[in-house]
This record gives structure tokens, C-alpha cells and sequence, in this order.
């Protein structure tokens, strides 16, 4: 613990905070991981006077057993650091300056209205905005990422699940059967065959013993999530629609896209767990004349999820004459507790009475659940007046979902193999998750709210020194070492973009991702580590600056230099 009262800096008060929050230092601990071996020192009562303590001595070890790495903990790492310069707006951080020198990424709506000749050289066509996977990709491919070296990488911001063989589940389908009508156009609303089956893992799973059912007329084959979304916010009219932060990046595009419907935000809180509270939305519906509410659940970036009564009530909404928009592309990625089944998996498809009548939309597909990213087949589930609108807005946006991939899917969604999928599922995410929050643990950090559902782990790095204490810096550092998260201001859904994006509820936030497999993600986590280490020995000097801004552009030589001077400079 840092004891003296002369350790004064604005990072005394966090650090006793930290000291509290995170394990005590003054012991070793070794794993079989090399990377995950940590030792512990105790801290300094002046850290900016004095070099690192030296280790502890090792407790007898084994013979031969190699000396554990000076530490990286977090921890020890903040009682190190002298006060650090403090960014309080994104002009002063080259990360930020970065993301905002993208195409589309510029503030809005700013007065005068000015137009950025290097975006808007076609007459009439204006950058949406990348989201955020493809902003990552492009900055890691200015880093040096290229598909052909991709395994020299570890992407902890993968959005999609490990695609393989995983134990006890069925195998991976290789092959495709091409009959010749599947040549022809499926319809916009899909193959039936395919619409059927679906209706019926549903029935079966949610809806046995209840009088309504849906049928093959409840369902829209769509080609990916994403263009069911679209689809689906193409059909909203001119309505006010709520959505939260944070969710899924994508949302942020679509609500953006579709300009006749009009988003209204609510920011969601960790001590609700990220929760959407039911109790605030009624009041938003009567008192705004809330139309429709989106959101993901399971939810992306959180990895939280309301299920059973909770559930049920956020279902009761559209009693008040709202429809609900439910992105249940996680609904498999559930991690029972000790002593609880495997195999249980969420929707809201159990708690609607009138499959018809109730206004709840589902979608969901083989992208994530069936681990199929690849095959673009998903569907929306909802009233047969919703599925005949969708048919019309998929005719001008998509045309329809792959026909081949369709025929292929009818036998993916038997309830048979779905059980087997998900019980197979649940155990290997259920282990990855569990190993990298145990290695975040050993690094230090504590995830404030470990993930129940998804692979994401949505982590806090406020208690990290500054810079490194944003999600945009930490994402450029990893980028250094060839790690890839995606940081939190994505997920802040803000389709207008006009905030400081220091002031993002988001700002301190990545997301990290368990879809990869062990190895990759162990590579990920020792990058961290390595980060960890890095300022621990050197400080901040090498933080927060020399940004790569393209594949080939030079480091540039000013950037390289004290961070307070550099992103002073930066703020021109
Ligand atoms: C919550 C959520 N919905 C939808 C999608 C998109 O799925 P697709 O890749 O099929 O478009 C994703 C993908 O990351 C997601 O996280």
C-alpha cells in the first residue's frame, strides 16, 4: 500500500481506491502461462522519487523454476507513475485526432457548417461513418495487420465466435448442395422450408403448451443481422425510437441511416448492471411517446442479460402500444452458475402471448449462436403484418438471402442439433471466459461486471495512469503490439456525433472479446502485459503518441516526445 502521507499527486486518492479494489501486493504467485506470472512488490511511498522496488524474494521454488517477470499489475504501475498530464478534451489526444480525421468522422452540425473537401468530392454522397470493427481493422492494417499475417495478431476485438470444431459439438457442415432452383432468386422473405423450421425451434423451445404459435408467415429469412436490422429500420416511420448506451455499433449507422424515425438515447448504468430499467422506459414511453425500443439482449458490448420476470415485464411494454425491437443474436451465449443446467438459452419469444398481435420483433441467425458469420442467414421473427412489410424493404435493399446457404440451414435448425450445439457451446465459452478473466485478474484489473452472456468483456481502464486510461489510446498502444480490442466510444450509439468524445460514457471503456480461440487470446492478454510492463519501467514517455496513421507512413519524428508537449501541440 502506498503509505506515506507524502505521496501527493492527483493520483493519491485513486490509488487508495485501487489498492482496495485490487489485490495486495507482497506476495508471488506463478502459473503454468509464462505471461500470466506475476510477481507482487509493495509499493513506494514516493513513486515519482524513487526507482522500482526490487521483487520480493521467491518463496522456495522448484528447482530449475524460472524467476517470475518484474510486475505488471495495474496496480503497482499507478503508485509509479509521476502525475501524469491530463487530457480533458479529444484535441489534446492523438488517438482521437486519428479516429476524427476518418471520413464521416468529423463533428456534426457544428456552426458555420463547413464540409471537408477530402470526404465530400462526390456531389450529393456523404461518408456514414465507419463502425467501429472496420475503423479497428483499418487502423491495424495501417499497424501492419494483413490477412496473410494475421496469425502474428491476436484480435481481442474479434465480433464473431471461433468458427471450428470445439468439443462434443456436432461437426463443422463443409460442403454445399446446389440444386438447380436454388440458382434462381429465393424469395425476398426466404426459402419456406427454411421459414418453417425456424417457427418451429422457436415453438419448441419457448413456446410448447402456449396457444399461439408461430408459423413460417411469423418469420423473414434475411441475408446477415445487419440487413434484418436494416430492413427493419427501414420500415419505422416517423416515430421516436430508444435506444441505449452502450449497444452494438452497428445501431449507430442504422438509427442514423433511416432519417424519418427518430432516435432518442438513454445512457444505461453499471450500478444497474446495464440493465435497460423498465420501470424509466414506461415513463419515457408516456411521457415522450416512445414508439419503438431497440435493444440487444444478451447485450453487446456488456455481455449482460435480462431474462426470466425481468424479461417478462420489459416483453409487457408494448401494452403500452410500443414495439419492441429485440437483437437476440446472443441468446445461446449464457453461462449457467454453479449447480445450473447447460443448455438453457434466452428470448423473448417465451413471454409474448399473441405471436401475432404482440408487437415484438426478433432477430437473430446462424451468425453468432451457430458460429456461421460466414454464411449470412439470419432471420427477423415477429407479426405477419411486420414479416409483409420487411418483404417490401428487402425487395429495394438486399433482394433476399443467399438460396443455396438457405437449403443448407433447414437442417442446422433442427431442435435436435441446436441442444447439442448449445450445451457444446456454453461449456467452451463458459471456460474461455472464466481463463481470461482470471488472467485480467492476475494483470489486475478487475472487470466491475463480469460478463453473464456473449464473449465480450466490457472493461473499465479508469484506474490505469493517463493516457492510457481511454479506450482509443489503449487500443492504439495495443496496436503496438499487435493486439487488437475495440474501444468503448464505439458503443456509444450517437448518431448526431456532436459530444466531446472524452465526455462519452464509453470514454474509459474496451471491449474485449473471448470469441477467438484460447491460444489467440492468450496471445492478446500477454500483449497486455506487456503494455503493462512497458510503463511500468519506462512510464509514460512512449504513451499516448507516434500513431502510425497509415500502412507505410513514418512514425513521425515531432510525435516522438514528452505526451503533454506532443498533445499540446496536437490541440492546434
Ligand atoms: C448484437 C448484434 N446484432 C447483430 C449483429 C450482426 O450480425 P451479422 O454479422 O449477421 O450482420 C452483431 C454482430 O456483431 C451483433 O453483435
Amino acid at each position: 500500500m502506498p503509505s506515506s502521507p507524502s505521496f501527493v499527486s492527483k493520483h493519491s486518492k485513486s490509488t487508495l481506491s485501487v489498492m482496495m479494489h485490487f489485490r495486495m501486493p507482497g506476495f508471488f504467485r506463478s502459473g503454468s502461462n509464462s505471461s500470466s506470472v506475476v510477481s507482487l512488490v509493495t509499493s513506494h511511498s514516493n513513486p515519482a522519487a524513487q526507482p522500482p522496488a526490487p521483487p520480493q524474494p521467491t518463496p522456495p521454488a522448484p528447482p530449475l523454476a524460472p524467476a517470475p517477470p518484474p510486475t505488471t499489475l495495474v496496480t503497482d504501475i499507478i503508485a509509479q507513475i509521476p502525475d501524469a498530464p491530463v487530457h480533458k478534451h479529444e484535441k489534446q489526444s492523438e488517438a482521437h485526432q486519428i479516429y476524427r480525421d476518418q471520413a464521416g468522422h468529423a463533428t456534426k452540425g457544428l456552426m458555420p457548417q463547413t464540409v471537408n473537401p477530402d470526404e465530400e468530392t462526390v456531389p450529393g454522397i456523404e461518408h456514414p461513418g465507419s463502425t467501429g470493427v472496420i475503423y479497428c481493422s483499418d487502423r491495424a492494417i495501417a499497424n501492419g495487420f494483413s490477412y496473410a499475417c494475421s496469425h502474428e495478431w491476436s484480435n481481442l476485438g474479434q465480433g464473431a465466435p471461433e468458427v471450428g470444431e470445439i468439443p462434443d459439438a456436432p461437426p463443422r457442415p463443409t460442403t454445399l448442395a446446389m440444386p438447380v432452383d436454388s440458382l434462381e432468386y429465393a424469395p425476398t422473405t426466404g426459402v419456406k422450408a427454411l421459414r418453417e423450421a425456424v417457427a418451429h425451434l422457436y415453438n419448441d423451445t419457448y413456446r410448447k403448451g402456449k396457444e399461439s404459435q408461430y408459423t413460417y408467415e411469423n418469420v423473414c429469412i434475411v441475408p446477415g443481422g445487419r440487413a434484418g436490422l436494416t430492413r427493419v429500420a427501414a420500415v419505422i416511420g416517423d416515430v421516436y425510437t430508444s435506444y441505449q448506451i452502450p449497444d452494438y455499433t452497428a445501431y449507430d449507422q442504422v438509427l442514423s441511416a433511416f432519417k424519418r424515425l427518430v432516435p432518442v438515447p438513454t445512457a444505461l448504468e453499471a450500478a444497474n448492471k446495464y440493465h435497460l430499467n423498465i420501470d424509466q422506459t414506461r415513463k419515457d414511453i408516456r411521457t415522450q411517446g416512445i414508439a419503438v425500443v431497440i435493444a440487444s439482449n444478451p447485450r453487446n458490448p456488456t455481455g449482460q442479460v435480462i431474462r426470466g420476470q425481468e424479461l417478462k415485464e420489459l416483453v409487457e411494454l408494448t401494452q403500452e402500444g410500443t414495439t419492441l425491437i429485440l437483437d437476440e443474436f446472443y441468446s445461446w451465449y449464457i453461462y449457467p452458475e454453479e449447480g445450473e443446467e447447460y443448455g438453457k438459452s434466452v428470448s423473448s419469444a417465451e413471454y409474448i402471448q399473441d405471436v401475432d398481435a404482440d408487437p415484438v420483433i426478433i432477430i437473430d441467425g446462424l451468425t453468432k449462436n451457430w458460429r456461421l458469420p460466414g454464411w449470412r442467414v439470419c432471420w427477423v421473427l415477429g407479426p405477419k403484418n411486420l414479416i409483409t412489410a420487411l418483404s417490401q424493404s428487402g425487395s429495394f435493399l438486399d433482394g433476399g438471402a443467399n438460396h443455396p446457404m438457405q437449403l443448407a440451414a433447414v437442417d442446422l435448425v433442427h431442435p435436435s442439433r441446436v441442444a447439442e450445439e448449445k450445451v457444446a457451446l456454453q461449456k467452451h465459452f463458459k471456460a474461455k471466459r472464466d481463463h481470461v478473466l482470471k488472467r485480467l485478474h492476475d494483470l489486475g484489473f478487475e472487470v466491475d461486471i463480469p460478463p453473464t452472456s456473449t464473449f465480450y468483456i466490457w472493461l473499465n481502464l479508469e484506474k490505469l495512469p493517463h493516457p492510457l486510461d481511454n479506450g482509443l489510446t489503449f487500443f492504439e498502444e495495443l496496436l503496438k503490439e499487435h493486439t487488437i480490442t475495440i474501444p468503448g466510444i464505439f458503443f456509444d450509439i450517437n448518431p448526431s456525433h456532436r459530444r466531446n468524445l472524452f465526455h462519452s460514457p464509453c470514454h474509459h471503456f474496451v471491449r474485449l472479446s473471448f470469441g477467438p480461440p484460447l491460444d489467440d487470446l492468450d496471445k492478446g492478454l500477454d500483449a497486455m502485459a506487456r503494455v503493462l510492463r512497458k510503463v511500468r519501467k519506462e512510464g509514460l514517455k512512449t504513451i499516448g503518441h507516434s500513431y502510425r496513421k497509415s500502412i507505410g507512413s513514418p512514425i513521425a519524428e515531432k510525435n516522438i516526445g514528452s505526451p503533454v508537449v506532443e498533445m499540446a501541440k496536437l490541440s492546434l
